[in-house]
């Protein structure tokens, strides 16, 4: 069995990602820190696939103690790399923290993969780095444009990183892939997000106001240059996106890519607006909505969604789960959470 290290793996891309890795064949050994998860999302990836993965609490910006993870899993032959710190709020207010602990963790796991002989890295990415695209929708060659906050610049940073190293380190591949909107949970409602304290995404805000935690959501403008005059974003399933994680595993492993670096837009190619993803949550669930149209926020993107053809060509993935769907799914994991007394 192949043993990949998923780091972040308890988060919640990465426990999606550590189930479709595990239904798969693969044999997983999550490092995360419990920084933004639970140390019983483990018993629920074990209660999805029948399979305990092993889980180290240990910091990637801890060299020595993810040295130790490399020499008591031995042959680990590839790496998912989630743990990053995500809220772009805060990572304007503590910029250092997002540089400290998004940079070094990254330099760190390529400081340790040829060392022991790891083949290749999957790495987290994120279409914050397009900004506001010139041309919709936005393929992979588009420009880079200067980040927007702290959190942006890290992933930019992390992938000019990745580039300069592969290029530098023979036997060392990576896959990046750039994910629109991940939102949705698992369709057990055993895995999902867990927010922490007022959620900044859209999607747990809504399943929170429509579940009486939060009395009521802001739609953040509604005189953009959109047909309803609300921002326009790529939402993408959660567990179709883990599935891409497990593609881009196997690609790796096979030595299957055309280029020692690739990269990869993870989106379903379908804009949606604000004002029509809650219509679609109200029609899905059949639960009222108490919504407001309030100021733009600061520093939001008008409208982006992804050229996703060539992750459908190329790897042979597309999105396939309807909004619908996904939505009904992140609005089971609000209910299960209310049961467990989570939130
Ligand atoms: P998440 O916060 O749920 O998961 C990240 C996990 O990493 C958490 O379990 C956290 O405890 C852990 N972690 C953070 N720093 C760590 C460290 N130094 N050492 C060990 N563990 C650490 O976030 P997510 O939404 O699952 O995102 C996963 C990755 O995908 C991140 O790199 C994020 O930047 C990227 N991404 C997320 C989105 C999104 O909208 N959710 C979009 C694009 C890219
Ligand atoms: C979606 C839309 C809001 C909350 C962020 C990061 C990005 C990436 C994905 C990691 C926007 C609107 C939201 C609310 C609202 N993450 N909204 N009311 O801004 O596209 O991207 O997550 O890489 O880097 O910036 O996602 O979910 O915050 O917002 O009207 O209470 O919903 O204005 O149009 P966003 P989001």
């Amino acid at each position: 069995m192949k043993r990949i290290l998923v780091t972040g793996g308890l988060g919640y891309i990465g426990s999606h990602s550590v189930v479709e890795l595990q239904q798969s064949g693969y044999e997983v050994v999550i490092v995360d820190n419990l920084s933004n998860s639970r140390a019983d999302v483990v018993d629920n990836i074990q209660a999805v696939t029948s399979v305990r993965p092993a889980f180290e609490k240990v910091d990637c910006t801890d060299l020595d103690a993810m040295e130790g993870v490399f020499k008591k899993y031995a042959g680990i032959e590839a790496i998912i790399h989630f743990a990053a710190s995500k809220a772009v709020g805060e990572s304007v207010q503590k910029p250092l923290l997002y540089y400290r602990n998004n940079i070094v963790s990254l330099l760190n796991l390529l400081e340790l993969m040829p060392r022991f002989g790891v083949k290749g890295l999957v790495f987290s990415s994120s279409c914050t780095v397009y900004g506001e695209p010139d041309v919709l929708p936005v393929t992979e060659d588009a420009p880079i444009k200067p980040a927007t906050s702290p959190y942006g610049n890290t992933k930019q940073i992390n992938e000019e990183i990745i580039r300069d190293f592969v290029k530098a380190q023979d036997g060392v591949n990576a896959i990046l892939l750039r994910y629109f909107n991940p939102i949705g949970a698992h369709p057990t409602a055993l895995l999902g997000e867990l927010p922490n304290g007022v959620p900044q995404n859209l999607v747990p805000y809504i399943t929170q106001t429509a579940i009486g935690i939060r009395e009521q959501l802001s739609v953040f403008g509604d005189d953009y240059d959109t047909p309803d005059g609300s921002c326009i974003r790529d939402y993408i399933n959660v567990v179709d996106l883990a599935k891409a994680h497990v593609i881009a595993i196997d690609r790796i492993l096979n030595d299957k890519q055309k280029e020692r670096v690739e990269v990869f837009n993870i989106g379903t190619g379908r804009g949606l607006s604000v004002l029509e993803l809650v219509d679609m949550f109200q029609k899905a669930t059949g639960v009222k909505l108490n919504y407001k149209i309030t100021g733009r926020r600061a520093g939001d993107i008008e409208k982006v969604w992804a050229d996703p053809r060539k992750a459908n060509e190329e790897l042979g993935w597309k999105a396939e789960t309807s909004v619908e769907d996904t939505l009904l799914s992140a609005w089971k994991w609000q209910l299960k959470l209310r049961e467990k007394g989570i939130q």
